[in-house]
């Protein structure tokens, strides 16, 4: 039937407000007892993952965040080499395409023009084969590649991507679980990142409980012109798409780096008019980070900490701190894109943006 907002303000609160249940949906009959079996992605797929030697994956947007993320994850548990493209510029250059290469597309639409014509590029390539991960059944994407997985968000109607963002990291996780599986990741560790899985959707509705504490926050964002997203490791991308989110539909003006770049440049901007958003969950990188964040504190910028709660992180004078329910470092880019997605929301709210179409966009760019 016709999408309603039922009870929601606006169409990107409702899809913030369905992860739990869409991550849910993207794991339903995929998992195994403690793995992941390729032939969620087809019958096909277990033969051709043994072959696969490096991943190509190519993407606009916020699927292309979600490919930056996977990248981390592939080589991290799966020791597979991964190159991740804007598909604006893959399509246009000369790409040496090792032997054994797959081709892998991320979009929400399957209809966005650059990555629909980066595939049929990619198919005189030499390639392995193509996969597509995709929300949209029947999309050309999808009707276009050998191996297709859906990432089950149902429709989504807001111009920010959001749900299809946390689902195609649920993808992706698959993906990594299942070429895991293939290349010998220790078996605990499949186990281990298995039941994670299956107690995320759980920790989506926790940390959507944190909502009136970021609408609080999203007061002292409302008059500000610029803000800067650290994050390190899989978490650089993160505060790439909380950064997106937060230009596309508040426009205010934001930029992310990751964390250990900050003395390279962007630490030149950091005063008290520049508001400095950090995900700090609680893995190898957290004590790098803390230093970084000593850095943006004694030039006087307001720092924002989303961490997980067993940090000793305290909050004083120019520092907020938001706790997280403690996850799996696995799986803690999917669970901490969700504060970012609300407080973008809610900073836009305040400035009466229109958020659920936003000046100058298009749901999906289906023209050059
Ligand atoms: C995200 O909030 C955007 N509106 C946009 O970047 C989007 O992710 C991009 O256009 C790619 O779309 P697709 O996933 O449908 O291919």
């Amino acid at each position: 039937g016709a999408a309603s907002k039922g009870e929601y303000r606006h169409f990107m609160q409702k899809e913030i407000y369905e992860q739990p249940a869409v991550i849910a949906a993207a794991l339903e009959g995929r998992l195994g007892e403690h793995s992941v079996p390729a032939e969620c992605f087809g019958p096909d797929a277990e033969a051709l993952f043994a072959r696969v030697e490096q991943l190509h994956i190519v993407a606009c947007g916020t699927s292309y965040h979600a490919g930056l993320v996977a990248r981390y994850w592939l080589e991290r548990y799966a020791g597979i080499p991964v190159q991740v493209e804007v598909a604006s510029e893959y399509r246009y250059r000369t790409v040496v395409v090792p032997d054994n290469t797959l081709f892998v597309t991320l979009s929400q639409s399957g209809e966005t023009a650059d990555t629909l014509a980066a595939l049929r590029f990619a198919r005189e390539r030499g390639y392995l084969g193509s996969l597509a991960i995709c929300n949209v059944p029947g999309s050309s994407l999808v009707r276009e590649s050998d191996l297709t997985l859906m990432t089950q968000a149902g429709p989504e109607i807001g111009v920010a991507s959001t749900k299809a963002f946390t689902t195609q990291l649920t993808a992706l996780m698959l993906l990594t679980l299942a070429m895991g599986r293939v290349k010998g990741l220790a078996a605990e560790t499949q186990a281990d990142v298995v039941a994670g899985l299956r107690g995320l959707p759980q920790l989506v509705s926790r940390v959507l409980k944190l909502d009136g504490a970021i609408e609080a926050l999203s007061t002292a964002f409302a008059e500000k012109h610029h803000a800067l997203f650290l994050g390190r490791g899989a978490h650089f991308p993160i505060a790439l798409e909380g950064a997106l989110k937060l230009k596309e539909i508040s426009y205010i003006h934001a930029e992310a780096y990751p964390a250990g770049e900050l003395k390279h440049g962007p630490l030149a901007l950091v005063d008290g008019e520049m508001p400095v958003i950090s995900v700090a969950p609680n893995d190898e990188l957290l004590d790098k980070l803390k230093s970084n964040l000593q850095e943006v504190k004694a030039r006087g910028g307001e720092l924002f900490v989303f961490a997980d709660e067993g940090v000793g992180l305290a909050e004083e004078e120019g520092v907020r701190v938001l706790r997280l329910p403690h996850v799996h470092d696995a799986l803690a880019p999917i669970l901490y894109t969700v504060p970012l997605q609300l407080l973008s929301y809610h900073v836009a709210v305040l400035k009466g943006t229109d958020v659920d179409q936003p000046r100058n966009l298009a749901k999906s760019v289906t023209v050059e």
